[in-house]
């Protein structure tokens, strides 16, 4: 059987723990690819990688390259290429920069990868991966963004914070556009199968809720320089592996709505089922008026972003 090959478009602070991940998971061999400025950089992040394979006995081929052609015979294309945001910044401010970098990776990788799996995390997200899928030309079904998986286990993070009890066993997840107006489910939201407001306050959770939603800031604000990158990377390389295993996880991804949830023609945050076609499916259910009401402000705000696009 042919080896799985995963490459990294970007190999920046994501880039480099995607590429960690990925070793570590034998999900396949590894490309690390960026500009030919950082080519040391990536050079080494993906010998050190390798020199820690022996450690853990992970066996994974990983290589650093600024060559696009080595891109070729991708089967999963995870893209960080991009600025990350500084403090004070929103994900919005991004777009300017990263849609003239995202327009150069789509063109590499309709080039060298045109049969790949793509997952974005590059910022503004939801109107990033709308570019890369214009720019590209790709099936709806192998273009996906990174973004609910990753609010999700936020959301996860500190509902378990607050209650004491095990992450393993909270269950939520938030829709919507990655950004401010992000539509956490707090209705749907459990731990042990118990619905979180029979365990909570209605003051917490919404402290919850509004935390979940600056999570991303709060992180950017810590650091001063840069945004997070360990639980990103950890949320694209589940992505990644539903993918590679078909294992037809459902997970919250920013999917291209055809008529779904009544959006059509944008990717936002939906319950998605990835498996070996891709985005197989996207899983719709009922929504309650106010949910409605804020998944319908999160698609104005996305939508306002993918017009300064102009694609
Ligand atoms: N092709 C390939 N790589 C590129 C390109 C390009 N055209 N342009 C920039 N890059 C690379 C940079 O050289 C850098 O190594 O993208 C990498 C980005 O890495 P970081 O600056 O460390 O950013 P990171 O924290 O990894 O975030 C990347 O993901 O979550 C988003 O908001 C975040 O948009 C940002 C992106």
């Amino acid at each position: 059987m042919k080896r799985k090959k995963i490459s990294l478009i970007g190999g920046g602070q994501i880039g480099g723990n995607l590429a960690l991940l990925a070793a570590q998971k034998e999900l396949g061999d590894v490309l690390i690819y960026d500009i030919p400025n950082a080519e040391g950089m990536i050079k080494g992040k993906a010998l050190d990688i390798s020199q820690l394979c022996p450690l853990g006995g992970y066996h994974s081929n990983i290589i650093g390259s600024s060559n696009p052609e080595d891109l070729i015979d991708s089967d999963v294309v995870i893209i960080t290429a991009g600025v990350p945001r500084k403090p004070g910044m929103n994900r919005e401010d991004l777009l300017g920069i990263n849609i003239k970098i995202i327009t150069d990776v789509a063109h590499n990788v309709k080039k060298y990868a045109p049969n790949a799996f793509v997952i974005v995390l590059s910022n503004p997200l939801d109107a990033i991966v709308y570019s890369f899928y214009k720019v590209s030309g790709f099936d709806k079904q192998k273009v996906v963004g990174m973004a609910g998986v990753l609010d999700s286990t936020r959301f996860k993070t500190f509902l378990a914070m607050e209650t004491g009890y095990s992450v393993k066993d909270v269950n939520c997840m938030v829709l919507g556009g990655h950004g401010d107006t992000m539509v956490p489910i707090l209705r749907l939201a459990t731990v042990g199968g118990i619905p979180v407001e029979q365990l909570i306050s209605k003051d917490k959770l919404d402290k919850i809720v509004e935390r979940t939603r600056f999570g991303g800031g709060e992180l950017v604000k810590l650091f001063g320089n840069g945004s997070a990158y360990y639980a990103p990377a950890a949320s694209a390389i589940e992505m990644a592996e539903s993918y590679l295993k078909d294992s037809k996880r459902v997970l919250p991804c920013a999917s291209l709505c055809e008529g779904e949830f009544n959006i059509n023609g944008y990717f936002i945050g939906v319950p998605s089922v990835i498996g070996k076609k891709g985005v197989e499916k996207i899983l719709e259910f009922d929504l309650l008026n106010d949910e409605k009401k804020a998944l319908n402000d999160t698609l104005e705000s996305v939508k306002k972003t993918v017009q300064e696009t102009g694609l």
